[in-house]
């Protein structure tokens, strides 16, 4: 069961900031949904590094709309997000080193500190300080992750992109759901089987399907090959929790060209689809 639901009592009023806490909300709700098992410590990998990603954004943004704003504990948030990041940073660590060894309940109460204590006390006291400042939102709205990464990359039209997520993991499909709705993208469509993809796509193609790879019912290299006697239009990007070199060979000769490896991170889920839409 999630820790909280998202609601209007979370809101601080300021739009931007709303948005940021919608999508960490989500964030550690998954957390705190995952369970020990193997498949979901690749979820609660995922989880963590989108997690850690986008709070270096979000915080950025708290903390200029803070200064903007005269805001007189500046200071004092600061530290109190250079702590959350250090902490998460090294549960991440410790994930890296060994998935099977994470402190699952430990994360849980820290992420569980973090909204109870952050989110709904110390982000609500900057309020009144920056709800009427319409300058200091402006600015701060303008600043966002796709922002920094259209510097590097080709443009990608975040908005009007389509993309399918196949995957029989319904954690990992919220995860990749979120980190795609986080950066823009707002058609997504999510499918729990091959065949339920393949039913999806055969009514309408889309620009990108991120596909997984081993999956009860029907493998990744079958769903490549029946899509293509269809549809040569829809992108395929394998997503896979083994090494993609073991699969490269195949999954490129069944019309895969895409490849990304679990865990995910959202700089990692960003780049291959401005991979693919390149090609
Ligand atoms: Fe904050």
């Amino acid at each position: 069961m999630s820790l909280t639901k998202w609601s209007s009592n979370l809101e601080i009023g300021i739009g931007c900031i709303d948005a940021d806490h919608k999508v960490l909300v989500s964030l550690i709700n998954q957390v705190h949904d995952c369970s020990n098992l193997y498949e979901e410590l690749m979820v609660l990998g995922s989880v963590l590094s989108a997690l850690i990603e986008y709070t270096v954004y979000h915080f950025n943004r708290e903390e200029k709309l803070q200064e903007l704003c005269g805001y007189s504990q500046l200071e004092a948030h600061k530290t109190s997000h250079h702590n959350l990041t250090i902490q998460a940073q090294s549960f991440y660590k410790r994930y890296v080193e060994n998935p099977a060894d994470l402190p699952v309940a430990e994360i849980k109460g820290f992420l569980r500190n973090w909204l109870f204590n952050h989110i709904m006390i110390e982000d609500f006291a900057f309020r009144p300080a920056c709800l009427d400042n319409k300058d200091a939102i402006a600015e701060v709205t303008a600043m966002t992750f796709m922002k920094d990464h259209a510097e590097t990359s080709a443009p990608v039209d975040w908005g009007r992109l389509s993309v399918l997520i196949i995957d029989d993991n319904p954690n990992f499909r919220l995860l990749i759901k979120t980190v795609l709705r986080a950066v823009g993208v707002r058609n997504v469509q999510e499918a729990a089987s091959a065949d339920d993809g393949l039913k999806l796509l055969i009514k309408r193609p889309v620009d990108v399907v991120l596909c997984d790879w081993v999956m009860e019912g029907m493998h990744g290299a079958e769903f490549a090959r029946r899509l293509r006697e269809f549809d040569d239009s829809s992108l395929i990007v394998l997503v896979t929790g083994h090494a993609v070199e073991t699969h490269r060979e195949q999954a490129s000769a069944s019309g895969v060209i895409g490849f990304l490896q679990k865990p995910i991170s959202v700089r990692s889920l960003v780049d291959v689809i401005t991979e693919v839409l390149s090609k």
